[in-house]
């Protein structure tokens, strides 16, 4: 594989480095903004999920922007505002001014969720593109993790820490704004845009001499109708099938639980009353994890295909989750087996859902399409995303553990049937090819 295929794909998944952080480092300033600002348990939720609704409509800024102004650009616009939010979030006196920026973060990180994937997938080769794309949800695992460290290695630096842990940000999205410049726009963009010549020198750079006329060609093939495409060309008989697709995948994405854990291991672990100091270690074990089972996908998603990863990984999932579920019903939640079929649910995650999802929104939809479906599918995961995240407290309160687990499993067991009937496999194949595939369907 090329080295310069490798950096552009690192620097786009620094998108995904900050939307893992940036999701993530507010667990850590909880118990001190809470008191800072006054927040009662509802104004500390509503804090809290604040950045999801600037999530929600970053993506569909994304969508559009994405493709008026060029993937590069708009990634350009999420580094800016991921600087603006952490300098904001962190010198705010009053909660305006702190929701304002932890919005204007939201806004980053949706628009880095769909573009960094996005543009990956546009200038990866076909053969690789599994694992480049995973390389973005590698990112954000990574940025999941790196938040809860700095946040603890910040915590005991005075009444300010939360704001220390908030500005840590910035350093992640000055490297992304300045990396930018060092790689080149996405060719499929360009030639969407009749921007044939440049299109061609990135493609040489990145599929080498032999390839790069054959792919502008068939690029320029499935280019047909020039003008701006819109969103409502997403509801024709042909692409309808895949706009579902896409949004039903990722909504389970997200049903299936996984925010359960990432945002609230530590309620649950003391929901089953285990002990505060453990948190740490369970924390480690649990971004361990997850990291380590993206690497597995990684591997294995170029080689075994995203569908068959997600239908090993859905199964599993069902299997911990029915396991944790029994434990709760049963009264054996005080054991380790509580913490091994936690970790199981999240190696079986990173190993199949995490990565792959991400992975086929963007390889779904036509070049003129690629930038509004996928916003419309992962609009949809912050969606079901915010919902899981605000449901789940309330879930595990009024239904009991037991229940609560027993309903996810079978959301779990539900996306398994639905992956099996439905989606496509899309390994192996350039874009321009499955868009030809899809097209005759
Ligand atoms: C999901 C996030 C989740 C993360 C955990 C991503 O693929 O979209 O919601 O927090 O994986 O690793």
């Amino acid at each position: 594989m090329k080295s310069y295929v490798i950096l552009i794909s690192v620097v786009a998944a620094l998108g995904g480095l900050l939307f893992g952080f940036d999701t993530a480092v507010i667990s850590g300033t909880i118990n001190f903004i809470q008191p800072y600002f006054g927040l009662s348990e509802a104004g500390l939720g509503w804090t809290v999920s604040s950045l999801l609704f600037g999530c929600i409509a970053g993506v569909m800024l994304a969508g559009k922007a994405g493709d008026h102004y060029g993937r590069k650009k708009v990634l350009m616009l999420a580094a800016l505002l991921f600087f603006i939010s952490a300098v904001g979030s962190a010198t705010a006196h009053s909660l305006i001014f702190f929701l304002v920026a932890r919005i204007l973060g939201g806004l980053a990180v949706g628009v880095a969720s769909i573009l960094s994937p996005m543009y990956i997938a546009e200038l990866a080769p076909a053969k690789y593109r599994g694992t480049l794309v995973s390389l973005n949800q590698l990112a954000i695992v990574i940025g999941i993790l790196v938040a809860f460290f700095s946040n603890y290695l910040l915590v005991g630096t005075g009444e300010n820490n939360w704001r220390w842990m908030l500005l840590v940000m910035a350093a992640p999205a000055i490297l992304l704004f300045f990396s930018l410049f060092l790689v080149p726009e996405s060719p499929r963009w360009l030639a969407a845009r009749n921007r044939n010549d440049e299109a061609l020198k990135v493609l040489l750079k990145t599929s080498g001499k032999e390839s790069a006329l054959a792919e502008l060609k068939e690029i320029g093939e499935t280019l047909t109708v020039h003008e701006e495409s819109k969103f409502s060309d997403l509801l024709t008989p042909k692409i309808k099938p895949l706009l579902f697709i896409g949004i039903i995948l990722a909504v389970f994405q997200q049903i299936t639980g996984i925010n359960t854990i990432m945002y609230y291991a530590p309620k649950i672990f003391a929901n089953v009353g285990q002990s505060n100091d453990s948190a740490l270690l369970q924390t480690i074990l649990i971004g361990g994890t997850n990291l380590v089972f993206t690497l597995v996908a990684m591997v294995l998603i170029d080689r075994f295909g995203r569908k068959l990863l997600i239908i090993i990984g859905s199964m599993g999932m069902t299997l911990m989750l029915a396991g944790l579920s029994v434990l709760f019903f049963t009264n054996q939640t005080s054991g380790v087996l509580v913490l091994v079929f936690i970790l199981g649910y999240i190696a079986f995650f990173a190993a199949s859902l995490g990565p792959a999802v991400w992975v086929v929104a963007a390889e779904l939809f036509p070049n003129r399409l690629r930038s509004k479906g996928m916003s419309i599918a992962i609009v949809s995961l912050w969606i079901a995303c915010a919902i899981v995240t605000i449901a789940f407290p309330i879930m595990l309160e009024r239904l009991s553990g037991g229940i609560t687990f027993l309903i996810f499993s079978l959301i779990c067991l539900a996306n398994l049937l639905y992956v099996l009937k439905y989606v496509p496999e899309t390994k192996g194949k350039t874009l321009e090819e499955l868009e030809k595939e899809f097209a005759k369907k």
